[in-house]
């Protein structure tokens, strides 16, 4: 190789390294896994990397999603569920040891590029009442005194994920904006904490649940691409409530002397069922907006620099608490097995890559009997004791199997727990006659009839589908690679 020659693949390599060939920004989702089925979490990792995600947020340290975001040259943000608060706050060394388990641990044997520690979820949210107004704090500092001592202090930075509700506006305008008043100074302490420590505010912001707690709210404001209703204040006009949502914050934060305080966007985006609001079609059109912005770098009128945006979510989770609605399950950009729910463009022309290598179990349902009646007594005790073990959401009014009609609402329950127990014998026998097998697939429209994923759970193994070819991608980019440097070197 000729020293010409050299100096292009240096070049080439230095471009490739600096991220100027894949685009230069990446995006950043929240993984949660309140899963009865987990997507194998190495499935997972190659979903965010083949999807241009470079960081990633957790809501816990689950162990197989760290071990398989080692090495991946993933950003992570490390959450810890608000019930360690207590403990975190009461004993040094308890976040000591937890740093140790769950960072330290991590980073070195494992090589996962841990960048923040997020210290509870919402502990300020109006509906915990007072609940961890006065472990927060001390949680947080305990951490950032265990990452010291862990020798992370630089490396690793702690934050607090709050909801949007810790600042509001007496005046309806993003002007206004300033803390809630009765966490006020509680606020102020931590801001000025993170702030001294380098680290980020990080604030969740929800169109979505604005236009779910308001029937009046303009539908078309909470999309990004809305032109009705803007709301003037002084020289701004804002189209959309996400920038004036977080404009909101930075009043707040520059009426208090933190105006170039950084800011995180730690959780926002658009579920697509278990609501009339919730589906496809909209979630399609706010995320699009969303990560038009990302990509394009675009900041918000009182603050130009873009903030740091973790889309929730990746995948659905058919276990989490439906406390706030049924919606909760589905906020996924992808379904729960990693399969495509609506495009996105991503610029450069790319597009969203569904996940590869699924496992599942066998191609059949658990359906209500052609035989059984639907006055059957025993029909409606069946169907609550299977949604009480599965995830019915799809099945409520305004969401995508709520115009199911009797039968098929039994159907879609009994197929749900029928899949959540893996498609064992006997998950299938609904009051003894209720219930058959069939092969023939029961979704009609919107409405889908699920296989779950196939865990190695079951009695019998199943014949195995693999769901679309195994990745030569890799394989296929070098021998682009070394095409392109061929052709270089022989010009
Ligand atoms: C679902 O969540 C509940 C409550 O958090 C938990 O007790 C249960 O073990 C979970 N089930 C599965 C299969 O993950
Ligand atoms: C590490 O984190 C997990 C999940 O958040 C938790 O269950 C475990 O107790 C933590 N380890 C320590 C030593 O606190
Ligand atoms: C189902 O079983 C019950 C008793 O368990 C019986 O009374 C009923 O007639 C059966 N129905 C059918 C359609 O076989
Ligand atoms: C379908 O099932 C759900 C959940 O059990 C129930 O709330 C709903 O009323 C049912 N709808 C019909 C048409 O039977």
């Amino acid at each position: 190789m000729g020293y010409r020659c050299m100096l292009w693949l240096f070049l080439l390599c230095l471009i490739a390294d600096q991220g100027l060939i894949k685009g230069a920004n990446g995006l950043a989702c929240n993984w949660g896994t309140r899963s009865t089925h987990p997507l194998p979490a190495n499935i997972v990792v190659k979903l965010l990397k083949e999807n241009g995600f470079d960081k990633v947020k957790l809501f816990e340290a689950d162990p197989p999603a760290l071990k398989a975001l080692g090495n991946s040259g993933i950003q992570v943000m490390l959450g810890i569920p608000n019930e360690f608060l207590a403990p975190l706050a009461g004993s040094v060394q308890f976040a000591v040891n937890w740093v140790q388990q769950n960072v330290s641990n991590y980073i070195s044997r494992y090589g996962v590029d841990i960048r923040h520690v997020a210290v509870g979820n919402e502990p300020f949210l109006k509906t915990y009442k007072d609940k961890f107004l006065q472990t927060t704090f001390p949680a947080l500092q305990n951490i950032q005194a265990a990452l010291i001592k862990a020798g992370l202090g630089r490396q690793v930075k702690v934050t607090v994920p709050l909801n949007a509700d810790v600042y509001q506006t007496d005046s309806g305008l993003p002007s206004g904006g300033n803390f809630r008043s009765d966490i006020h100074d509680l606020m102020i302490s931590i801001i000025k904490f993170l702030s001294d420590n380098n680290s980020p505010l990080t604030i969740n912001i929800y169109p979505f649940l604005s236009l779910y707690a308001d029937p009046n709210f303009p539908v078309d404001y909470a999309f990004f691409s809305g032109s009705a209703a803007p709301i003037v204040d002084g020289s701004i006009t804002y189209t959309n409530v996400f920038e004036a949502n977080f404009d909101t914050l930075i009043s707040a934060l520059e009426k208090n002397g933190f105006s170039s305080m950084p800011v995180i966007v730690g959780e926002v985006g658009w579920p697509t069922d278990g609501d009339p609001h919730a589906n496809v079609e909209y979630a399609r059109r706010f995320n699009q907006g969303l990560v038009s912005r990302i990509l394009a770098g675009q900041g918000t009128p009182r603050r130009q620099t873009p903030p740091d945006v973790y889309i929730f979510g990746l995948i659905d989770e058919d276990n989490k608490s439906i406390d706030p609605g049924n919606f909760e399950r589905h906020w996924g950009i992808f379904y729960y097995d990693g399969t495509l729910k609506y495009q996105l463009n991503l610029g450069n022309g790319k597009s969203l890559i569904p996940a590869k290598g699924v496992r599942y179990l066998q191609r059949q349902w658990c359906v209500m009997s052609p035989s059984a009646s639907l006055s059957d007594p025993n029909l409606a005790n069946s169907i609550n004791y299977a949604c009480s073990y599965s995830d019915c959401t799809s099945l409520g009014y305004g969401s995508t199997c709520g115009q199911l009609d009797a039968r098929n609402n039994a159907s879609y329950a009994f197929n749900a727990y029928y899949q959540t127990m893996d498609q064992r014998r006997g998950a299938c026998s609904f009051s003894n006659n209720l219930s058959v097998l069939t092969n023939v697939d029961p979704s009609q429209g919107t409405c889908r009839f699920g296989i779950m994923i196939d865990l190695g759970k079951h009695e019998t193994p199943p014949k195995r589908s693999l769901a679309g070819r195994n990745q030569n991608s890799v394989l296929g980019l070098m021998a682009l690679f070394l095409a392109l440097i061929f052709i270089v070197c022989s010009a």
